[in-house]
């Protein structure tokens, strides 16, 4: 029978607390506003009934999502008789072979589903298990959407590799994780409870990902003992539900560092053995293993340049041995070398090219290319990397992060789907015709047997997976765009922002608009015009620290003097590289009239004087854009205040928080950034904003009792380039000052550095009466802990609001240390309405 149901679409939430496990699968109660009425089916007849089955699976999902979203237990059923009312989930094969009347069903990709809410039964017939899989959560995601409308619709992938890499280390820890410890890794083993290895392979097979890799590209080889095989079998028993093929790292030295050998050339046959014994050890354990992404020759990480093999020689010896198993070898193209800033032609952007062009045909069927998506290293902007337009004989896939390495680590909003679609989405014209990146990864456009995506996720054992609910945005984009990369990021986001934090719609165009600003916003204070992203490059990439780009080996360089900034990489000129691109590329790079302006300084080295297309010079577009991102960067926690009530508190509290993190680093962003260039040209600001605080109070201008005056390295991420600390570890600091601003209301902003090391503890009075407290605790409250200096990453600001202050107050902040953070200050503003200094 039948079982016709009044649902009702939600404009409110049912506003309960929660952590974030269940991340966009929340399943939430739809709550009234217009009435619909929905034919739930009365039984969910999934056509496989083995718990390793993703057809099982898809069954159990679609029961909890009926249940959450309609509160109604739908019975899964063994028996295959069709009733009219079912729910039918497995695989195209299966349904035709039970019912003998598939032929309706559509032709499928792999991994491709067919899902047809229209007639009697509704049902979801995978190409594969897998396929059939996804097409379930497609269903619930439509639902919990309040989308009841009849549909009959195909949807296949348009890559086949689409996997995620994790960054996890053998001991728990992860390269570049923001999220917490390793759900996999711990003290040199697989941990025990794989229940958060579960709950992640749900989150990544609703976003359609086939494959992960496990742990960290910089490869330990002891993941290679037959004990830890065991544990990688258990994984991958664990993911296998999921459709999701479990790969691993390799050290190219393992055969030295733990098989006993003398040499790692992957050309002797001692090494091929070692190496073939090990495949058929995992396999043995693991039938459907991925494969390897093998990381050779890069940042110290050996390789078979050691022993004059070449790059391909390399990965072809891993593909020949995997492909009597249908492996796969990801070979990554993060290969570049040391080099020499005084060399005028040496450019880090070109190793790519260089190491990989030659070898084009030379790589297995059975190997990809992973390359990153732009020359240097997942920066806030960057070309596209040229390697996709020289590599016409090789399967490619393009390597995205997730994980915010550079663009602020999961404490600043930044959705990056719209700086991924710049990638996707841009034409290469090989041969003067349609070569757009998508489309070579997608195999369509060189006709390449494999190809597809990879990202860079390193989610943890925090609840919120990423260490930050609103970074989740970036993941659920990431397996969107792999699947399709002609959707567009503002449709995903409104997608995701629904099954996260329910239907309201100004909580969907409240987060709508603070996402679709935050990629541009996150630019404009950090590195403009294709500079890259300004970060401390030789520290951990978090905050400002322009000069650690220049006088090293690492080739990020911007090349900026007291005149001229910008790398020259014209043929004519600089470093050849605009070169490396077709030709209808290379010219517009090449010429600096038709460089966009927001690369200009990638391409080309120019006066600070020079005045972009827009009308502005360089030095001038540097100070209005800082100004204007870290300005965008405060009304995002204004916004984000309006939700109040419409999100459980935990998670509006937890954002909040990261928010207003964000907005107050911005500011030191701003400053650290534009003082820096201001220092080098010399070059003050039109609007006379860089360098002009009106409306802030030194605290080494204050009386200080027991708190000493220190300098700030790097000087231009503190006020005045000077802080205070405790004179001591032990004894609290006194600061008071007499303030002369006209009697009113003010926000009192305090910038202070909060430390690893130690939870110090401050307090602001006015005329003796306490008007705040915090501690120094972002290693707890951003789970992130930084630097142990004070610097551009530690630079903090907590604001009071609305303090009331007359003519001749006296303001005084106690600085109480704690461990080895001595309570550091930088400045206090006192902002009238409106302000921002
Ligand atoms: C960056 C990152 C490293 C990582 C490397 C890679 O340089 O900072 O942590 O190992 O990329 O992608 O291999």
């Amino acid at each position: 029978m039948f079982r016709a149901l009044l649902v009702v679409v939600a404009s409110l939430n049912i506003v309960t607390a929660e952590n974030g496990l269940n991340a966009w699968l929340r399943y939430a109660p739809l709550q009234n506003v217009n009435s619909h009425h929905l034919t739930l089916p009365s039984t969910i007849i999934a056509l496989n009934t083995s718990k390793a089955s993703s057809v099982y699976t898809a069954g159990l999902e679609l029961q909890k999502g009926l249940q959450g979203i309609f509160s109604q237990v739908v019975k899964i059923s063994n028996y295959t008789h069709k009733t009219s009312s079912a729910l039918i989930v497995g695989t195209v094969d299966d349904y035709s072979k039970i019912y003998g009347d598939g032929d309706d069903a559509p032709d499928l990709d792999e991994d491709g589903f067919w899902l047809n809410t229209k007639g009697d039964t509704i049902k979801i017939l995978g190409q594969n298990e897998r396929g059939a899989l996804y097409g379930a959560f497609e269903y619930l995601s439509m639902l919990a959407q309040g989308d009841f409308s009849g549909i009959s619709s195909v949807n296949n992938p348009n890559q086949p590799i689409r996997w995620v890499n994790q960054w996890d280390n053998m001991d728990g820890s992860i390269e570049r994780g923001y999220g917490g410890p390793s759900l996999f890794f711990k003290n040199g083993g697989i941990v025990d409870d794989l229940t958060r290895v579960s709950e992640y392979g749900r989150l990544l097979a609703s976003i359609r990902v086939n494959g992960i890799i496990i742990n960290n590209v910089n490869a330990n080889a002891t993941l290679l003992s037959p004990q830890n095989i065991q544990g990688l079998g258990r994984i991958a028993d664990v993911f296998r539900p999921y459709g999701i093929q479990v790969g691993i790292s390799l050290n190219f030295a393992s055969p030295t560092a733990v098989g006993g050998l003398t040499t790692f050339d992957p050309l002797d046959s001692g090494v091929i053995s070692f190496w073939t014994n090990i495949t058929d050890q995992i396999y043995k354990r693991i039938p459907d293993f991925a494969g390897y992404l093998v990381k050779a020759n890069s940042e110290g990480q050996p390789g078979p340049l050691t022993y004059n093999r070449t790059l391909a020689e390399g990965a072809n010896m891993f593909a020949k041995i995997l492909d009597p198993y249908s492996g796969v070898v990801m070979f990554r193209a993060f290969v570049y070398n040391q080099l020499n800033e005084s060399d005028w032609k040496a450019d880090r952007a070109n190793a790519a090219v260089q190491f990989f062009e030659p070898l084009d045909g030379k790589f297995a069927d059975n190997v990809v290319v992973q390359i990153k998506y732009g020359p240097i290293d997942f920066q806030v902007r960057e070309p596209v990397s040229p390697l996709f337009a020289n590599l016409r004989n090789t399967s490619t896939a393009v390597e995205l992060q997730v994980a915010q390495e550079y663009l602020g680590q999961q404490c600043h909003l930044v959705y990056l789907a719209p700086l991924w679609k710049t990638i996707l989405d841009f034409d290469l014209r090989v041969d003067r015709k349609a070569s757009k990146v998508s489309d070579i990864i997608s195999r369509e456009r060189f006709n390449r047997p494999l190809g597809g995506s990879a990202a860079v996720v390193n989610a943890g054992t925090n609840t919120t997976w990423l260490g930050s609910h609103m970074a989740m945005s970036n993941l659920y984009a990431y397996g969107r765009l792999a699947w399709d990369p002609s959707d567009e990021p503002e449709d995903i986001l409104q997608d995701w922002i629904r099954l996260t934090f329910g239907l309201d719609p100004k909580v969907r165009d409240t987060i709508t608009k603070m996402s679709m600003q935050s990629w541009p916003a996150y630019e404009q204070y950090s590195g403009n015009l294709g500079l890259q992203t300004l970060t401390d490059i030789t520290g951990n990439h978090f905050g400002p620290k322009p000069q650690s780009q220049d006088d090293n080996g690492w080739g990020q360089w911007t090349r900026a003097d007291h005149t001229t900034i910008g790398m020259d990489r014209t043929v004519a000129n600089g470093t050849g590289f605009s070169g490396t691109y077709p030709p209808e590329i290379a010219n517009m790079y090449e010429n600096i009239a038709t460089t966009p302006d927001n690369l200009l300084l990638w391409f080309h080295h120019v006066n600070y004087t020079h005045v972009l297309h827009s009308g502005k010079t360089v030095i001038q577009y540097f100070y209005d854009a800082h100004y204007s991102g870290a300005e965008i960067e405060q009304t995002f926690v204004k916004m984000w205040e309006s939700l109040k009530g419409k999100i459980d508190d935990e998670r509006y509290e937890h954002v909040l928080y990261r928010q207003t993190f964000q907005a107050g680093h911005s500011i030191t962003w701003r400053d650290a950034i534009n003082n820096f260039y201001w220092n080098l040209s010399g070059i003050p600001d039109e609007a006379k904003r860089v360098g002009h605080h009106p409306w802030r109070v030194e605290v080494e201008s204050m009386v200080l009792d027991g708190y000493t005056v220190v300098p700030v390295t790097p000087f231009e991420t503190a006020s005045n380039y000077t802080a205070v600390i405790t004179s001591s570890n032990t004894t609290a600091g006194i600061a008071t000052m007499k303030l002369e601003f006209a009697s009113g209301t003010y926000d009192l902003a305090v910038n202070y550095f909060d430390v690893i090391g130690g939870r110090a503890h401050w307090q602001v009075y006015l005329n003796d009466k306490s008007v705040g407290e915090w501690i120094g605790n972002h290693e707890d409250t951003l789970g992130h802990a930084v630097s142990v200096n004070l610097d551009g990453h530690t630079a903090s600001r907590i604001t009071f609001k609305g303090i009331k202050i007359a003519k001749g107050d006296m303001l005084k902040i106690v600085g109480t240390p704690n461990g080895t953070e001595r309570a550091p200050l930088d400045y206090v503003a006192v902002l009238p309405a409106g302000v921002i200094d």
